[in-house]
């Protein structure tokens, strides 16, 4: 898969390439590109947003520079989704990340300050999404969120066996994963449940599997 992430902020992006998951598949499952709307605006000394028609606070990223950007690196229109982050696009779930884990490449476009000029949103995206109902200061954190998210779906990003049973997965009906444990056995009088010292792979299954409905229901 190639993920294309535009942004003013390329750099924030350092630290997720040298972890896991991202490194574990960056060159092989993986291609990521960084771009800086900074470098192909026509506007001069590197200039990305204005001030907004009819007047308020804050800076509003430009559609002649972004448009400048995506015909920058595809030399037309994109083949695949373009994706704005913003907190008024559509709400990012699993079953969203699993969708676009399945795209052979995806663009995200961030902005920061006030927004996105609306036309880019309107016009030279095929999709919005938001990371939830509040609002960060620009969309890296949003792009990160979105980039480790998929890039878990990836194969080899995890240890054999790892993402299957995970809260949200189908594996668990869309709930919630069940408690885990792990040495000691008891500690402070807390005790580890009985049946998954038991040896007892059934037993442990069906345990997990009551827990996770239980916890998914309340
Ligand atoms: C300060 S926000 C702009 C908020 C915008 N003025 C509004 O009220 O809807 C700056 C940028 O951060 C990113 N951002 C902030 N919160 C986000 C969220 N919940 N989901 C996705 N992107 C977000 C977007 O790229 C957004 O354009």
């Amino acid at each position: 898969m190639r993920l294309d992430v535009f942004t003013q902020v390329p750099h924030a992006f350092a630290w997720m390439t040298e972890q896991r998951p991202l490194a574990a598949v960056l060159g092989t499952e993986l291609e990521l590109r960084l771009f800086n709307y900074r470098d192909t605006t026509p506007l001069r000394s590197g200039q990305v947003d204005d001030e907004p028609y009819g007047g308020g606070a804050g800076m509003v990223l430009r559609v002649d520079v972004v448009a400048a950007a995506l015909e920058a690196v595809y030399g037309g229109e994109p083949e695949q989704r373009v994706i704005a982050l913003t907190p008024q696009g559509r709400p990012l779930t699993q079953a969203v990340v699993e969708e676009l884990a399945a795209e052979p490449a995806v663009t995200l476009l961030s902005s920061r300050f006030e927004g996105f000029d609306e036309r880019i949103v309107t016009n030279l995206c095929s999709d919005a999404i938001s990371i939830g109902p509040y609002v960060l200061s620009g969309g890296e954190l949003p792009a990160m969120v979105l980039l480790d998210a998929i890039v878990r779906r990836l194969p080899g990003a995890l240890a054999a066996g790892s993402g299957e049973q995970e809260s949200f997965s189908v594996e668990l009906e869309g709930g919630l994963e069940y408690p885990h444990y792990t040495r000691p056995a008891e500690f402070r009088g807390w005790q580890v449940p009985d049946v998954l010292l038991s040896g007892d792979h059934g037993r442990v299954e069906e345990w997990r599997r009551a827990q996770s409905r239980e916890r998914s229901a309340s």
